[in-house]
């Protein structure tokens, strides 16, 4: 062992060790004053601080976080880096927006240029709120992909993305062909996937913007390479549904489109699914593919409530998205605070620890990346939030009189965002840190 590489970071530590909605309090694992040990950038130990400081070596460097709350790296299942500059546009709802504000300003990463800035912003943003991973959109060029992957692989950040596949009924200077989506997605399969903490997505934007020769080598291609991402979307808009209908009358269903072209299974995943039914549901958990429940995104374009209750129930696979730039926030926090509104309109409760559940494990189980990533286990890669339960002087109130860990929690996601960030670490090492 080479001590150099060897450190730890000191404070309140929670994480999960399996799903608490079925695994109650034996799920979650918490250390009032706790030690993360790192090696190497992967978790080596986390225990009771005074049990582990007792048997380290003295020179063990040690950051102290006393005072503050230490959790895995959240997990972003599904956002779009491309739409960074259009979040927070007003009034319209799924397909009327993407002409007015979405098309136009991925149009704009024709420009190798343009991405370059907007990826370097995004994956600060990102890092500023806590998230370490995500799998994102890209644009149809496929020199956006480059861009954040070059983006995220400076600053060692657990990164999936893809280039949209698209070749029809968008503008022209978005569109691309089904041959051309195939071999592009193909050449950035060999550039990147695979390559440090990167992974890649095909990516068919949804099933309404691909011919049914572009999804069919969309499916081929997610089966040509093993461990390969698919990322669309699915049953977001009611008049998103009745145009899917309409465009394959074949198919029983919006997700049977997906289905039919080989495009559901592990490692697929899907946004918003919100107008599915049982039979949908059960198909997505046979075939292993995975939910990102996207509440800000839903709630802001009127898209309607996710029935998470019900994913639940019948086993699949849900992890949480913010869906910029539909989504109104980058910080996890806020999401987590609309997604228990969300439920709440549906009559069902969500529990703080099923959302730092599903902000954390959920979503790298989601992401079949849980043997790497979402808690404290050994061999875990060290990624992790440090998050500040007073920083602002209302939540510093309100937290004087929470009295349970749960309450706690329930608090910091209501009231907390991007402020309640202390620092970000990325293979155990500062990624981010609230200046002062
Ligand atoms: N469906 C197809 N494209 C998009 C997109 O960019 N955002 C959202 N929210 N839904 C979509
Ligand atoms: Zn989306």
């Amino acid at each position: 062992m080479n001590p150099a590489d060897l450190h730890a970071v000191r404070g309140e530590i929670l994480h999960f060790l399996a799903d608490p909605a079925s695994h109650g309090e034996a799920a979650i694992e918490h250390f009032a004053d706790g030690l993360l040990l790192i090696r190497d950038g992967h978790v080596a130990e986390t225990g009771p601080a005074g049990e582990l400081l007792a048997r380290l070596p003295a020179d063990v460097p040690v950051t102290d976080y006393r005072g503050k709350l230490i959790l895995p790296g959240f997990v972003d299942t599904h956002i779009h880096y491309a739409q960074t500059d259009i979040i927070a546009s007003h009034g319209e709802q799924l397909l009327a927006w993407l002409e007015k504000y979405t098309f136009p300003a991925e149009a704009r990463f024709a420009d190798p240029e343009h991405a370059r800035a907007v990826a370097e912003f995004f994956c600060d943003e990102l890092l500023r709120n806590g998230t370490t991973t995500a799998l994102a959109f890209a644009t149809v060029h496929a020199t956006s992909v480059d861009a954040l992957f070059e983006a995220a692989l400076k600053r060692r950040m657990r990164m999936i993305t893809g280039k949209v596949m698209m070749d029809r009924h968008c503008p022209d200077f978005l569109r691309d062909t089904a041959a051309g989506g195939y071999a592009e997605s193909q050449a950035l399969i060999e550039r990147w996937h695979g390559r440090e903490r990167l992974q890649y997505a095909v990516t068919p934007r949804f099933a309404a913007t691909s011919t049914p020769e572009q999804m069919r080598l969309a499916g081929r291609l997610y089966a040509e390479h093993p461990g390969l991402y698919l990322q669309s979307h699915v049953a977001e808009n009611r008049g998103e549904v009745a145009w899917v209908a309409k465009l394959y009358p074949e198919a029983r269903s919006y997700l049977d489109v997906y289905d039919r072209f080989g495009q559901l299974g592990m490692r697929s995943v899907y946004a918003h699914c919100i107008w599915l039914d049982d039979t949908d549901r059960r198909r997505m958990a046979d075939t292993g593919a995975a939910v990102s429940f996207c509440p800000t995104s839903n709630l802001f374009l009127g898209s309607g409530l996710f029935d998470f209750g019900r994913a639940r129930e019948l086993g699949l696979r849900v992890g949480i998205g913010t869906d910029v730039g539909a989504g109104t926030s980058f910080s996890m926090l806020q999401t987590l605070n609309e997604a228990y509104k969300v439920l709440q309109l549906g009559g069902q409760k969500l529990s703080a620890a099923s959302a730092f559940h599903l902000a954390t494990l959920g979503g790298a189980h989601s992401l079949y990346l849980d043997e790497r990533i979402g808690n404290f286990l050994p061999g875990k890669e060290a990624d992790f939030v440090v998050l500040d339960p007073a920083a602002t002087p209302l939540l510093a109130r309100r937290m004087q009189g929470a009295q349970t860990l749960d309450e706690r929690l329930f608090v910091l996601m209501m009231l907390g965002d991007d402020r309640s960030i202390a620092a970000t670490h990325v293979l155990g090492r500062v990624a981010w840190q609230r200046p002062g």
